[in-house]
């Protein structure tokens, strides 16, 4: 197993280093380069040129490792660990000035995420996890070790989600929302699934769950979620996937995810 500390000290820079261009070099006039799943699903010169800084800092440091990025990074590295890269999760929240937007930087050994790093500098907070190590919360109040909400009723909780960008995925999760909230507190869309992840563990969620989120987007917040308290996973026994993802205190999550499979958030 690699030094986790060193893999955390990594995790730190490349995220700082991607979170300090993204806020200093903002253009004014900052565009869409390209779509990906429908026209209003942006990619952005920023969402590139901050996964190429993220790759850069690690091979400086870490020569042999493998990545896995939203914009493409993809290479199996020689050192068993691959850091998974969303360069900005939130595009649409960063296109329009709105704060929650993250950088979301894992390394991961045999496919599991060791070390997580979520910075979120429009807010001015760094989320943080090492496997086996909690959940923290840098910012310049200070650094502070973060534990999800615990004994909330499925009635009582308030739940983060998010929606896909294609017209029959969003009608399909639109139902599903619609039969969901009666039945919660009430219902936060935030922008970002990394960030999410990490209101969880803050307590600023008590659950959240989507379909259609990728690996860049969860592997960093789910770390963080789960070293928090949460369980992480999808719904029939399932582990978290792309079909759905779901994570909650322990007890909260088997009510959330046996209604989100009755009301089948996991199928379009
Ligand atoms: C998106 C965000 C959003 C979620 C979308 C994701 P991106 O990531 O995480 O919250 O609802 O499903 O695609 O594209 O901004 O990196």
């Amino acid at each position: 197993m690699p030094d986790l500390q060193e893999l955390l000290s990594v995790a730190t820079e490349a995220a700082a280093r991607a979170a300090r261009l993204l806020v200093d070099e903002r253009p004014p006039d900052l565009g869409v380069a390209a779509t990906k799943s429908s026209p209003t699903d942006p990619v952005t010169e920023m969402d590139r040129a901050s996964e190429r800084l993220v790759v850069e800092t690690v091979l400086a440091r870490r020569p042999g490792d493998g990545f896995f990025g939203e914009e493409g990074a993809d290479r199996a590295g020689t050192s068993g660990v691959v850091w998974v890269i969303d360069p900005i999760d939130g595009t649409v929240n960063y296109l329009y000035d709105h704060p929650f937007w993250a950088v979301s930087v894992a390394a991961e050994v045999e496919g599991e995420a060791v070390v997580g790093v979520v910075a979120a500098p429009a807010v001015g907070e760094t989320f943080w996890a090492v496997r086996g190590g909690g959940a923290h919360l840098s910012s310049d109040a200070g650094s502070r070790p973060l534990q999800v909400n615990s004994g909330v009723a499925l009635d009582r909780a308030l739940v983060g989600t998010g929606f896909g960008y294609a017209a029959e995925r969003r009608a399909r999760q639109g139902a599903v929302v619609a039969q969901l909230l009666p039945r919660v507190r009430d219902i936060r869309r935030g922008g970002s699934a990394a960030y999410d992840l990490c209101s969880l563990a803050a307590g600023r969620l008590d659950a959240y769950y989507e379909r259609g989120v990728q690996r860049w987007d969860t592997a960093a917040g789910a770390l963080v979620a789960r070293e928090a308290g949460a369980v992480v996973g999808g719904v029939r026994g399932a582990a978290a996937s792309p079909e759905l993802t779901v994570a909650a205190a322990p007890g909260l999550f088997d009510d959330l995810a046996a209604l989100l499979a009755e009301l089948g958030a996991d199928r379009d």
